[in-house]
């Protein structure tokens, strides 16, 4: 048996993640492979910590990727954070709220949850009312449910826990590097973000950033691994309930990611250029031009479909503004238009999970995939296929809304320089 070399095809990837990687960062990660206490490759590290503070818009000590998809990093905060019997309230909106869940109560956690429809979020005012009943110790809400389309405002919940000693624990997934997410600001004491989905990098890596309120629950339960652990390191174990995983222990990786670099896990090289890179081109183009370019594309997509005649699922004031969630007309089978799209236009876009497979498609407009040539590429293959289907949209249309919404604001753009 002879194995051939691969050959992966060209895509336009157009899912709520993975999404296209940027040639610039396929380049960084075929660079040579450096020892990770090579001081050139902890001066690599350093960098990504400063430049992961700025993307997550934080002043905090800690910053770093943990090794994993971006569940890792979920689960890195919630394991060293959730002490046995803690109250954890979890507001779900969707699929990756259950997640959190799901999580939670692996490592112990007395779990209390309010679920709103899905294609919804909650009005604040509604989760400060129930934070105030239950009184928990940690709240942890999904930014930007890719399962819906939907964005949670966090700033009223994040100020209402900080003024209740809460902690508040947020999976921006979707949302760091392609709309505002203000750690500080909005009082998010632990914060999780994907690669793969805004940033542009393969899946592979979990940024998490945290403050001193959730340093000091870790180095609570601080225990350094036999092995490695100096004298010192066993006089100062600490009294509290050990952290139940070695790989998501965040005591025991802020020391590798401090200047100690106390050995942990061996670092994926590879990744980690591939993150450095992907973070210098998010502040090369400049979170506020970022955040406009996804706003954009996401609004030209929008346009395209509505003039095809097919219905946005969720209302514009709470979407996401990089995933678009389309309702699969009546009568049409939404697996198959996925499946003609990828073999005869070589798109791919994502179906839904749970109660909405099967009712709507998911378009992601993310990093480096949310470009107009994509756009417009997703927008006249989506109406051939559906043409194709026997559905009832409107020809023609879709590419003119599109294209129309593109001069329109690149002759503002013109007029306001
Ligand atoms: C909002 C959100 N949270 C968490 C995850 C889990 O990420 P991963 O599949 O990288 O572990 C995803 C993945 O799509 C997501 O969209």
């Amino acid at each position: 048996m002879t194995y051939s070399e691969l050959q992966t095809p060209q895509r336009t990837i157009m899912t709520p993640g993975p999404v296209e990687v940027d040639p610039r960062v396929l380049r960084a990660m075929s660079t040579p492979i450096l020892g990770q206490f090579d001081p050139a490759f902890t001066s690599i590290m350093n960098k990504t910590m400063d430049m992961l503070r700025e993307v997550f818009q934080t002043t905090n000590k800690w910053a770093f990727p943990v090794d994993g998809t971006s569940r890792s990093g979920i689960e890195a905060v919630l394991a060293s954070v959730i002490k046995p019997g803690d109250k954890v309230f979890i507001p779900v909106f969707g699929r990756f709220g259950h997640l959190l869940m799901e999580i939670c109560e692996r490592y112990g956690g007395e779990i209390s949850t309010i679920e709103c429809e899905w294609g919804n979020v909650f009005d604040p005012q509604v989760v400060i009312q129930v934070m105030k009943n239950v009184q928990p110790d940690i709240v942890a809400m999904v930014h930007g449910e890719t399962s819906t389309g939907c964005m949670q405002p966090l700033k009223e919940i994040g100020r209402a826990c900080r003024e209740q000693d809460i902690l508040f624990v947020v999976d921006a997934v979707a949302t760091i590097g392609g709309t505002e997410v203000k750690v500080d600001e909005w009082c998010i004491d632990a914060a999780v973000g994907g690669t793969q989905k805004c940033l542009s990098v393969p899946s592979g890596m979990a940024p998490v950033t945290y403050n001193e309120r959730i340093e000091k629950v870790v180095l609570s339960r601080k225990k350094v691994e036999k092995g490695i652990a100096t004298p010192l390191d066993e006089q100062n174990q600490s009294d509290g309930p050990k952290i139940t995983s070695n790989y998501f222990d965040l005591s025991q990786l802020q020391d590798y990611w401090s200047p100690r670099r106390l050995n942990h896990h061996t670092e994926a090289t590879s990744m980690l250029y591939a993150l450095h890179e992907g973070l210098r081109l998010v502040l090369e183009e400049g979170l506020e031009n970022r955040f406009n370019r996804h706003l954009t594309h996401e609004q030209a997509l929008g346009a395209g479909v509505k003039a095809m005649g097919l219905s946005l699922f969720v209302e514009e004031e709470w979407k996401l503004p990089m995933v678009t969630c389309i309702k699969i007309p009546e009568g049409i089978n939404g697996d198959s238009v996925r499946t003609m799209l990828l073999e005869q236009f070589g798109v791919e876009i994502a179906t839904s999970f749970g109660p909405l497979h099967g009712k709507i498609w998911r378009i992601g407009t993310m990093g480096y995939s949310c470009r107009k040539e994509n756009v417009l590429l997703v927008l006249a293959a989506l109406e051939a296929v559906l043409l194709y289907h026997g559905a009832e949209v409107k020809p023609g249309k879709a590419l003119q809304a599109a294209l129309a919404y593109y001069t329109k604001e690149s002759n503002e753009v013109s007029l306001s320089m």
